[in-house]
């Protein structure tokens, strides 16, 4: 597939960059970016090398300033819903990647952006970011998974005042309530995603997936079968020669070489 709206990269060894490449709409989705990112996606899921995936949006005003207004105008509530549907696989694809996803926010995440940044494991934002579910103001409510995102991330109340007042809000009220991880100059951020990317690139490749399997998997158990499936999935990285190698290069006082095996 060729793209026309994102511009996807393989950045360095096992880092890929995917960027939403349409400013002249503030990188909004329509369907046909929404398809060009799931086409992305499933690349970086099959590319057993692949260690890192880092999504932005270009320009410097809009990560993505939400789904395609435009695009929605005239739709039907059976075009709606399978639209929303197209949606919701494309957050669930990228979160369920089996390789850590750090959303890195450039400016406005409004609406899909938004849900498009929490769809990510975690999210570094630019200063001048701004987050936001206006969908209220627009006669709709948030439609890739935003309700359900938002509650889990920032707790009941406050996603239940944000999506039904439609208040946006700065990098550092995000910061402050678990949206982002860390607030960087807008100059800085791809910098600081990349050296992100650099610093879980460097792990044991198996190791890291685990650790995204057992969180992911294990925050819709309850903390026991959490704790079960986190027992399987340590037994299961004791059979990895980057395992032995990783605790030989300790007892050693060397650098670990990690072959993801
Ligand atoms: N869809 C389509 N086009 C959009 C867009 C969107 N979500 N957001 C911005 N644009 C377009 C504008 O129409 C404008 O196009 P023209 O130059 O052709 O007129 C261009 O991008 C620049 O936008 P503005 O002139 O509005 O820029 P601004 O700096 O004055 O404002 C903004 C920036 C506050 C982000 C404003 O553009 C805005 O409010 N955008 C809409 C945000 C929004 O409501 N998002 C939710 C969409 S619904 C949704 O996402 C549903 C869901 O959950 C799936």
């Amino acid at each position: 597939m060729t793209y026309q709206n994102i511009i996807f990269e393989h950045a360095e060894p096992g880092i890929y960059v995917l960027t939403v490449n349409r400013p002249k709409a503030l990188n909004s989705l329509n369907a046909a970016t929404l398809d060009e990112l799931a086409s992305a996606v499933v690349r970086v899921a099959e590319d057993t090398d692949a260690r890192v995936l880092l999504v932005t949006g270009a320009g410097d005003k809009a990560f993505v300033a939400g789904a395609d207004i435009s695009a929605m105008q005239t739709m039907s509530p059976l075009e709606a819903r399978a639209f929303s549907e197209k949606g919701t696989r494309v957050m669930q694809a990228i979160e369920t990647l089996p390789v850590p996803v750090i959303g890195l926010i450039n400016g406005y995440a409004l609406g899909g952006g938004c849900e498009l940044a929490m769809a990510c494991d975690w999210v570094i934002a630019a200063e001048r970011a701004v987050f936001g579910q206006p969908e209220v103001s627009l006669g709709i409510p948030p439609g890739f998974g935003g309700t359900q995102r938002l509650a889990r991330l920032v707790g009941r109340a406050l996603a239940m005042e944000l999506v039904t007042t439609g208040r946006q809000i700065k990098a550092d009220e995000a910061l402050r309530i678990g949206l982002a991880n860390h607030v960087v100059p807008g100059s800085q951020l791809m910098q600081r995603g990349l050296e992100m990317a650099r610093l879980i690139a460097a792990k044991a490749p198996v190791a890291v997936r685990v650790c995204k399997q057992a969180l992911h998997r294990g925050l819709d158990m309850g903390l026991a079968d959490g704790c079960v499936l986190e027992s399987s999935l340590f037994a299961f990285a004791f059979g990895t020669a980057d395992r032995k190698e990783g605790m030989n290069a300790f007892l050693e006082k060397r650098a670990p070489q990690f072959e993801g095996k």
